[in-house]
């Protein structure tokens, strides 16, 4: 009978903070048994399970869809169920929550300056002549899709903003995810709303903030290329000018 190979485990360092009443963050570790399937966040779950149930941080999907797990793991922004463990061992890993943010809660942030930002660009269709069903599809050439789609693909996860250094310098830029969605929107060729954003692109805190770092475009688990949006907009606004 040949002996069962024990179970491999990778120790977790997590970041641990309540505003309320820490005086600063520190760090918890935590063994976590683990096999060549399983996600950081999967071993995140496992400590909250079984180890620490106060360890706080946010996850919806778990299929890199609804954006919600993104966290720094060994210092790079990244999504927790997109990042597996037995790429980061032997070593330790360093779970904290994405860079730049206020914290909330241990790993989960505080994305109200996001959420402003992502008004701020009116991300929907605006049309002053909305069709009417009647009037049948509205349709768009496979070159019209394309001036869009690839922004489309944004799933407000944040790690872009973790990413830019501007974004760190100067929280009042408007920043990657937000400017590319207002792209999606210019780009669409049923919206006639470019006017009505051009103030945000043209702006102090508008696409002339960025330096074209493009760390943002690196770290993009969709692969948005927030950086090609921004660029095209410093097209679009010198046209404008
Ligand atoms: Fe939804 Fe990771 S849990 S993107």
């Amino acid at each position: 009978m040949t002996a069962q190979a024990s179970p491999r485990t990778i120790r977790i360092e997590a970041m641990r903070y309540n505003p309320e009443t820490d005086k600063e963050p520190s760090w918890k570790s935590y063994d976590v048994p683990f096999r060549d399937d399983m996600s950081v966040l999967q071993g995140l779950q496992y400590i909250k399970d079984h180890l620490d149930g106060s360890l706080t941080f946010r996850w919806s999907c778990r299929m890199a869809i609804c954006g919600s797990c993104g966290v720094m793991i060994n210092g790079v922004p990244s999504l927790g169920c997109h990042t597996f463990l037995r790429d980061l061992g032997p070593g330790k890993v360093r779970v904290e929550p994405l860079t730049h943010f206020p914290i909330q809660r241990d790993l989960a942030i505080d994305q109200t300056d996001f959420l402003r930002k992502l008004e701020s660009v009116k991300p929907w269709i605006i049309n002053q002549t909305p069709k009417k069903p009647s009037d049948g599809a509205n349709r768009q050439t496979p070159l019209q899709i394309d001036d869009y789609y690839q922004f489309s693909e944004c799933i407000n996860c944040l790690l872009c903003y973790a990413a830019c250094p501007q974004y760190g310098l100067n929280p009042e830029f408007t920043g990657p995810a937000a400017l590319t969605l207002l792209h999606r929107y210019n780009a669409d060729s049923r919206d006639e709303g470019t006017a009505e954003r051009m103030a945000v692109i043209n702006g102090e805190n508008g696409v002339w903030g960025c330096t074209l770092v493009s760390y943002c475009s690196e770290v993009c688990p969709k692969g948005v290329d927030p950086a090609r949006a921004i660029n095209q907009n410093k097209i679009n606004s010198t046209n404008d000018y």
